[in-house]
C-alpha cells in the first residue's frame, strides 16, 4: 500500500492524485467545449463541480500523505541506507515543488471563488446574464490555474519517481 500502484515505488494517495491530475485536464476541456460551442450550461455546471470534488479529495489526499510518511523525501528514500535520489536531485526536484505549489495553492481558492459566485449570480438552471463577463474571465483563470497545477504536479512526480 504504501509503495503505490503505477510502480514506481511512489506512494498510494501520491499515485491517486497523479491519476486525478491527467483525469482533470481532459475533463475541464470537456466541460469548456460544453459551454463555448454546445450552450449547454447545466451540464458544464455539474461537470464543473465534480471537477471541484475531484480536486478537494486529491489536494486533502496528498495532504494527508505527506504528513503521514513525514514528507515527499522520506517517501522518495525509503531506504535512507539506498538513497535513490543524490541531494542534487532531491533539491531539482525541491524547486519543481515549490514551483507546484505556487499553483496548486491558488488553484481552490480560485475555483472556490468562481463556483461560489456563479452559483450566486447565474440563474437555476444556469443561463448567460449580467455575471457572464466575469464570470468567463475568472473560468479562463481558474482553468489556466488548474493546467497549470496539473502540468507541474506531473513534472514533479516524473523527475521525483519516474525519470533518471
Ligand atoms: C471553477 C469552476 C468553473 C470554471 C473553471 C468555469 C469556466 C468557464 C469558462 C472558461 C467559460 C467561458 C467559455 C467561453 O469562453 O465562452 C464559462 C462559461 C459559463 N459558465 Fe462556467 N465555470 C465554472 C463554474 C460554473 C458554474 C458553477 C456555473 C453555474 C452555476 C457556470 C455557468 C456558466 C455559464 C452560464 C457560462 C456561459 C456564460 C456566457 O456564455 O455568457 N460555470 N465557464
Amino acid at each position: 500500500m504504501s509503495h503505490g500502484f503505477l510502480g514506481n515505488d511512489a506512494s498510494l494517495m501520491l499515485d491517486v492524485v497523479v491519476c486525478a491530475l491527467v483525469l482533470l485536464v481532459p475533463l475541464l476541456a470537456y466541460s469548456v467545449i460544453v459551454v463555448k460551442f454546445q450552450r449547454n450550461h447545466e451540464l458544464h455546471k455539474r461537470l464543473q463541480m465534480l471537477l471541484a470534488g475531484i480536486l478537494l479529495v486529491a489536494v486533502t489526499a496528498f495532504e494527508i500523505d505527506m504528513r503521514l510518511h513525514g514528507g515527499w523525501r522520506n517517501i522518495v528514500n525509503k531506504d535512507p541506507a539506498h538513497p535513490r535520489r543524490s541531494q542534487a536531485e532531491l533539491e531539482n526536484s525541491a524547486l519543481l515543488l515549490k514551483t507546484h505549489l505556487v499553483f496548486a495553492i491558488s488553484t481552490p481558492f480560485l475555483w472556490a471563488a468562481t463556483i461560489a459566485l456563479a452559483l450566486r449570480r447565474f440563474p437555476d438552471p444556469p443561463v448567460p446574464g449580467p455575471h457572464s463577463d466575469l464570470h468567463k474571465a475568472l473560468g479562463w483563470a481558474s482553468a489556466a490555474d488548474l493546467a497549470l497545477t496539473s502540468f507541474t504536479g506531473l513534472w514533479f512526480y516524473y523527475a521525483t519517481f519516474v525519470g533518471g
